[in-house]
């Protein structure tokens, strides 16, 4: 307890994120309109003998993009190939994955956004022509080579659909947003991992995972791993409501799922007396990196209408004050 994870720990960890990752699409739990349009376009793209159209995924992290990448591979039969945009830093290193696919493969790009802007370009031309116009040389003697490439499929995945330029998003031919879970459906997701991880949970108990899994799969199964973990060192066989109290208690984590960087930025913005307050500011009060707060924690605190966006900065709103125990006219309920 309490030391670094050993090489064993890390590889078991891995081992249950893959074990619990849905293999088809009927697995994936949720995200009908998504899991609508991506099985039309596969059954098409099967029965035409083509290969399918560029995907782009996007949606905050956790939500499944890396998974259904995996899972369009498997039902096209399809091998891929994964790279993230910060990995690629040179040309060589595109053009080295791009010609190593066979027709129909595909080729996952994580963080796509990050993907340096001259890299971008040649996507361009791998993206719609299946060929990539190579400069060789510097000067009079520079000549292009056009390399062409098998018909591939590109599937990008991205926290920050809005940091791609119009031109690169206009190549995709399926453009496919997730949205945080409803309750019910991270209730399934935690059935069916607690049934894949052998755990029994009582309906309460996962009522409760579900409640504070902050719309995120990958959260929900975090927490039923902590659960699990708890409910086997207090010797329950089953995953109950006094064990998940309990686990959530001890990682502080709140009846919303809120957690101590939640409740700092809040109180935070509280104390700033409830105006607008610029992302830098928050940033340094809760010492926490700008893009953190943006494309992790305030998502899930505006969907809950926690925070409030505005051109001049962040907002508390009164239902935030409440869950701080502070009524919005100032008066502190907790201290009266
Ligand atoms: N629809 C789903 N049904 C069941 N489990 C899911 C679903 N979506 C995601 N998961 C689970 O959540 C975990 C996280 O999903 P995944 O790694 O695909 O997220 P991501 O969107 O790629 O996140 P990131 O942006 O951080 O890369 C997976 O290991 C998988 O087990
Ligand atoms: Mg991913």
């Amino acid at each position: 307890m309490g030391e670094q994870p050993t090489f064993a720990d890390l590889n078991r960890r891995a081992d249950i994120d893959a074990q619990l990752r849905p293999r088809s699409l009927d697995q994936f739990v949720g995200q009908e309109r998504v899991r609508n349009n991506l099985s039309i376009a596969i059954e098409a793209t099967k029965k035409r003998g083509e290969t399918l159209d560029h995907v782009l995924l996007s949606g905050l992290p956790g939500l499944g993009k890396t998974t259904l990448a995996h899972v369009i591979a498997q039902e096209l039969g399809v091998e891929v190939r994964i790279t993230s945009g910060p990995a690629l830093e040179r040309t060589g290193d595109l053009v080295g994955m791009l010609s190593t696919l066979k027709r129909g493969d595909i080729l996952f790009i994580d963080e796509v956004h990050r993907l340096p802007r001259v890299l971008e370009e040649y996507l361009y031309s791998a993206m719609e022509d299946y060929a990539i116009d190579l400069v060789l040389d510097q000067g009079p003697a520079a000549r292009s080579v056009r390399l062409t490439l098998e018909r591939f499929t590109l599937i990008g995945a991205t926290t920050r659909e809005g940091l791609l330029s119009g031109p690169f998003r206009s190549r995709f031919g399926l453009l496919e947003k997730l949205d945080l879970y409803p309750h019910a459906d991270l209730v399934r997701i935690v059935e069916r991992s607690a049934a894949l991880l052998d755990s029994r949970i009582d309906a309460a108990a996962l009522e409760l995972v579900a409640s504070r899994a902050r719309g995120t799969p990958r959260v929900a199964n975090r927490l039923l791993r902590r659960l699990r973990d708890l409910a086997l060192v207090r010797g329950r066989d089953v995953i109950d409501s006094p064990v998940a109290r309990e686990a959530f208690a001890h990682l502080a984590i709140d009846d919303r799922g809120l957690e101590e960087t939640d409740r700092r930025i809040l109180r935070c913005l509280e104390r700033l007396g409830g105006g607008p307050t610029g992302l830098k500011t928050v940033a340094a009060a809760v010492g926490e990196e700008e893009d953190t707060l943006e494309s992790v924690y305030e998502p899930y605190l505006l969907s809950l209408g926690f925070l409030e966006r505005t051109p001049r900065g962040r907002k508390i709103t009164p239902a935030g004050l409440g869950h701080l125990g502070i009524k919005s006219d100032g008066a502190n309920a907790r201290f009266p």
